[in-house]
């Protein structure tokens, strides 16, 4: 009797927290951060769709393409999807599980603009998404300068701009690995399992803080998650803290390149720049990314970002006044 209340207390918390979520990467659908994530998040009771590009977009930010033909020209990411296949689809036995020839930015609309209102629709579902999660990428995104040239960042804050609470999740995996070579569920030191549960930890107490609020994360607002090196990748570290940060600050950096003289030609590597160190919004004493990361033992960074670009109001009048001749004729 004991036993069957107890249950019957447990069905009844996970239905409450049970929500529609849509995972998407820059990565594409068949590696191994999202297919993990996407299986851990279905555990936890959500109803869960992956819905990501056919090939590695990385580095491709918020640029927005659609499919411009019905089939494929080239094969997809791992030849998981092979030239002449549909240019979208869903796997064979989970219509769940989405690919589309677009980038991360476009498979959020993809999802919502086809996915949802034509497929799943004609099936009699409606589909309303309460939280979008882009990722775990593989490899970091810290700081603006990587922010705007993330692909994961892309499908994030363009569904931010839609309206939907949203997070980025990036891991230190960087190697880009297919689901069938290294999925594995069962494995606790499998770097893409660990990253996945720590996803379904930061979503549940999202959605256990939304209580019966409507919306998780302020509208306009996203999130921006970066994990250490875990499991096979740093035996020492399997649960890392969680640290709340800011997007810039100490050893903040983007993009770079140098020059080979010896073989003419060019290296990218990333280096720290000036402007990123900036604090103009949010509280300053917060630590950067790139600190809890790189200098702080096995932590997690949380930073909350804003879609309004703006500049504060002091910085507006500054720009202003430069201008003012322009504006006053
Ligand atoms: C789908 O659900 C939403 C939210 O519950 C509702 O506003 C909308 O009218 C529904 N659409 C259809 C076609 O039933
Ligand atoms: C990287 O991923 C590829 C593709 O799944 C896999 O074949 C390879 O073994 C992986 N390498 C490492 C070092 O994990
Ligand atoms: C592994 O994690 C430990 C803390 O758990 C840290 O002290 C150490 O520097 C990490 N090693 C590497 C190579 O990152
Ligand atoms: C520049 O290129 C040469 C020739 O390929 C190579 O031996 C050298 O290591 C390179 N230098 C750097 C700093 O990468």
């Amino acid at each position: 009797m004991q036993f069957k209340t107890s249950l019957a207390l447990f069905t009844i918390a996970a239905t409450a927290l049970a929500k529609t979520i849509l995972l998407s990467n820059d990565d594409g659908w068949a590696s191994t951060n999202i297919r993990a994530t996407y299986y851990q998040l279905k555990s936890a009771g959500h109803d869960v769709y992956l819905v990501a590009p056919v090939s590695q977009r990385s580095g491709w930010g918020g640029e927005f393409d659609e499919p411009t033909s019905p089939t494929l020209d080239t094969d997809g990411e791992f030849g998981y999807v092979k030239a002449g296949a549909p240019s979208w689809g869903h796997e064979i036995d989970d219509d769940h599980i989405w690919y589309v020839n677009g980038t991360p930015a476009s498979s959020v609309a993809f999802a919502l603009k086809y996915v949802f209102p034509y497929y799943f629709a004609e099936k009699g579902e409606n589909i309303t998404v309460d939280l979008v999660v882009a990722g775990p990428n593989e490899g970091t995104n810290m700081s603006p300068g990587f922010f705007t040239a993330s692909g994961t960042m892309g499908a994030t804050y363009n569904a931010v701009y839609r309206g939907y609470p949203a997070i980025s999740f990036s891991g230190s995996n960087s190697n880009n690995s297919f689901f069938k070579d290294s999925l594995d569920l069962e494995d606790k030191l499998e770097p893409s399992t660990i990253y996945a549960n720590l996803v379904v930890e930061m979503v549940n107490q999202l959605f256990e803080s939304q209580g019966e609020n409507t919306r998780t994360l302020p509208l306009g607002v996203g999130l921006n998650v970066n994990f250490p090196a875990v499991g096979y990748l740093n035996e020492t570290c399997n649960s890392p803290q969680w640290v709340y940060t800011r997007l810039t600050g100490e050893y903040a950096g983007g993009a770079d390149m140098y020059y080979n003289e010896t073989s003419n030609s060019f290296v990218w590597k990333p280096s720290t720049m000036s402007a990123l160190s900036v604090c103009y919004n949010g509280d300053c004493s917060l630590p950067s990314e790139n600190l809890i990361l790189g200098y702080t033992d096995c932590a997690t960074s949380v930073s909350a970002f804003s879609i309004d670009y703006d500049v504060t109001l002091g910085m507006s009048n500054e720009v202003t006044s430069l201008l003012q001749p322009l504006f006053s004729s």
